[in-house]
């Protein structure tokens, strides 16, 4: 088999195999109008002179100029005078075009959770640390480097994490991943690997965290979360030994993990050798309660733990952190290894600087006011508009809970939002089990400026009232 591209005119990958039996005419023609029936041809596209495909393909060019006849004469193509060959403009009309993702709709007010303020993004830091880093990278930093991450990002990371996070990891610990769903994706294929069944995941809790788990070939068992985070008494009897968990910042109804239930959390898996999976995914942001370090300091060879630059720079990077136990360290890189091949260096060279420059913590310390100040108009809107209402999650992180009267329908509450061209999400999906807890919502407030709460919130309400 043979496969060759032309080298003037337009790109086209065709391929012919010699030795077939099959006339080579007859399989340009086929590669030609299978190409314009799958749309990777579309029309009025231009195919390459009839001299650089044959020349390209190494054979006779009267092969090419039959192939090109043979589709010209059956609608496919259409020969222009001085203009070479193209596809013909209504070629393929009728087939269907590989299925492509609706694209999503854009709301007047959106309370999206888990997506922070892309406006703010520090984009001339970004740009800087960039240009940063490829003037400075050497250039084998290019080629296929350690699938565990480009060493400058890791030794960033171990120190930030360190400072900020009190995370107990070496620059060897860490591991460069995309995004937090990419590192449990590899933790869970992981664990499969090693044999285990089921994982317990907080009830309330993420949705795609549960889907993760449950596409990974996990089990998803749920245990209880109550005002001081996970209930361990719960996590006990289910007899689970991973537990994925948000001691931060629950998700999503934003109860921080007491010191007593981290104690117990940690005796629990140094008892029944269990694994705690850290889901540090927002803990940068907090407003008026003192910070919380990880449970990783606490338990490093119990704790595998997971961070993100999703909300503090954006999700579009697609740049997290996982730092594994020793003894889940390896079997991740193997699974890595048979997987992918690591993430973007330019962006983790990019990453960095950016910490290294200080510039990451500034960015915090421009935005976590900004966020507060949302926060704070959030809920001065919901006590106006909603009042009876109840607000939960607020003191850390880019979303609240909002509680509903009982009786009111959440699916006609979103229904109706949507109407207005506010998207918010409903509380429900985080439940396994079901909730007794009636309607709720989950707002995500990061991406609606200040002076634009009063009015969205209002518009909100009457949605609300409408139901
Ligand atoms: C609780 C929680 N964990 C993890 C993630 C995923 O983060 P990432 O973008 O790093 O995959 C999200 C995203 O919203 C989240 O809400």
């Amino acid at each position: 088999m043979e496969e060759k591209r032309t080298n003037s005119g337009p790109e086209l990958l065709v391929s012919l195999e010699r030795g077939s039996g099959r006339p080579l005419r007859a399989q340009l023609e086929d590669a030609l109008r299978a190409a314009v029936q799958q749309a990777r041809l579309r029309p009025s596209d231009h195919l390459p002179s009839t001299r650089a495909l044959a020349a390209d393909l190494g054979c006779a060019r009267s092969v090419v100029v039959d192939a090109f006849a043979q589709l010209v004469a059956e609608g496919y193509l259409v020969a222009r005078a001085g203009a070479g060959t193209v596809v013909a403009p209504r070629a393929g009309a009728g087939l269907r075009p590989a299925p492509s993702r609706p694209a999503e709709p854009t709301y007047r007010y959106d309370f999206r959770p888990g997506v922070p303020d892309l406006r703010l993004f520090p984009r001339v830091a970004w740009r800087r640390a960039t240009a940063e880093a490829l003037d400075s990278a050497p250039a084998a930093t290019l080629g296929y480097i350690d699938p565990a991450g480009a060493r400058p990002l890791r030794q960033a990371l171990a120190g930030y994490l360190a400072r900020v996070r009190g995370v107990a990891a070496s620059a060897d610990e860490v591991m460069v991943v995309a995004g937090i769903a990419h590192g449990l994706g590899l933790l869970y294929r992981a664990l499969r690997v090693a044999g285990v069944a089921e994982m317990a995941i907080e009830e309330p809790g993420g949705a795609e965290q549960r889907m993760l788990v449950r596409r990974s070939g996990l089990e998803p068992v749920p245990v209880d979360v109550d005002g001081e985070g996970l209930r361990v008494d719960d996590l006990e009897r289910t007899g689970v030994r991973a537990v994925l968990v948000t001691p931060a910042h629950q998700f999503p109804l934003g109860a921080v993990l007491s010191p007593r239930r981290r104690a117990a959390l940690v005796d629990w898996a140094r008892r029944r050798d269990g694994l705690i999976v850290e889901d540090d995914y927002d803990a940068e942001y907090r407003y008026d309660r003192r910070p919380v370090g990880a449970v990783q300091g606490l338990a490093p060879d119990r704790v595998c733990y997971l961070g993100t630059a999703s909300k503090t720079l954006a999700p579009g990077l697609r740049l997290g952190w996982l730092v594994p136990p020793p003894v889940w360290a390896g079997r991740i890189v193997e699974v890595r290894r048979r997987t992918d091949l690591g993430t973007s260096v330019v962006d983790q060279l990019a990453l960095a600087r950016l910490i290294d420059s200080g510039n990451l913590d500034r960015h915090l310390r421009r935005t976590r006011p900004v966020y507060r100040d949302r926060r704070d108009a959030l809920v001065r809107a919901l006590n106006a508009h909603l009042p009876e209402a109840t607000v939960s999650g607020v003191a850390a992180g880019l979303h609240a809970v909002v509680r509903l009267a009982a009786g009111t329908d959440e699916q006609r509450v979103l229904r109706s939002a949507a109407q207005r061209s506010i998207r918010v999400a409903g509380l429900s999906p985080a439940y396994l089990r079901g909730s007794s807890a009636g309607c709720g919502l989950v707002l995500g407030y990061a991406g609606v400026n200040e002076s634009a709460m009063p009015e969205a919130i209002s518009m909100l309400a009457e949605a609300v009232h409408e139901t």
